[in-house]
């Protein structure tokens, strides 16, 4: 009998901590998805290929991240945080986003944009 109980919860623990993280990533990935939608899609477009409707009047051209060239910098995961916050040419600074709005950003444009 107390076996049974102790199974039971175990598959329970493991059926919700799943679910839970589950979600806690696709919450992630949302969050992001809107964000980039309405801060960076102007100009870094749905492709995130740098070919928003922003863009034509930009020179030089917002960041293609569609180009396995822009991931293979090795400061990256820095320069990409720094660009947000502190602006760089014409693409205007955002010191408003929290770090955790930034890391799900990031976390967008890997999953959507990065190429494999
Ligand atoms: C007003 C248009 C515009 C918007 C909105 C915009 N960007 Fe940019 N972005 C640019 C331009 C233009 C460049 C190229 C700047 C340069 O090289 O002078 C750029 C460059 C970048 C780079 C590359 C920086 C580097 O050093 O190579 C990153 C990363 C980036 N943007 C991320 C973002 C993210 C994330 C957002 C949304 C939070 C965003 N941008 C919103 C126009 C924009």
């Amino acid at each position: 009998m107390k076996r049974t109980f102790a199974w039971v919860m175990a598959v329970l623990f493991a059926v919700t901590g799943y679910g839970w993280l589950r979600c806690a990533e696709g919450g992630e990935l949302e969050k992001g998805k809107a964000l980039y939608e309405d801060r960076c899609l102007l100009c870094h477009g749905p492709k995130g290929d740098g070919k928003g409707p922003g863009s034509i009047a930009l020179d030089p051209k917002p960041a293609n991240y569609t180009k396995k060239s822009f991931w293979e910098d090795p400061n990256i995961q820095q320069k990409i945080p720094e660009t947000i916050k502190a602006g760089k040419g014409q693409m205007r600074p955002s010191p408003d986003l929290k770090d955790e709005d930034i890391q799900a950003i990031i976390l967008y444009m890997t999953t959507t944009f990065k190429p494999k």
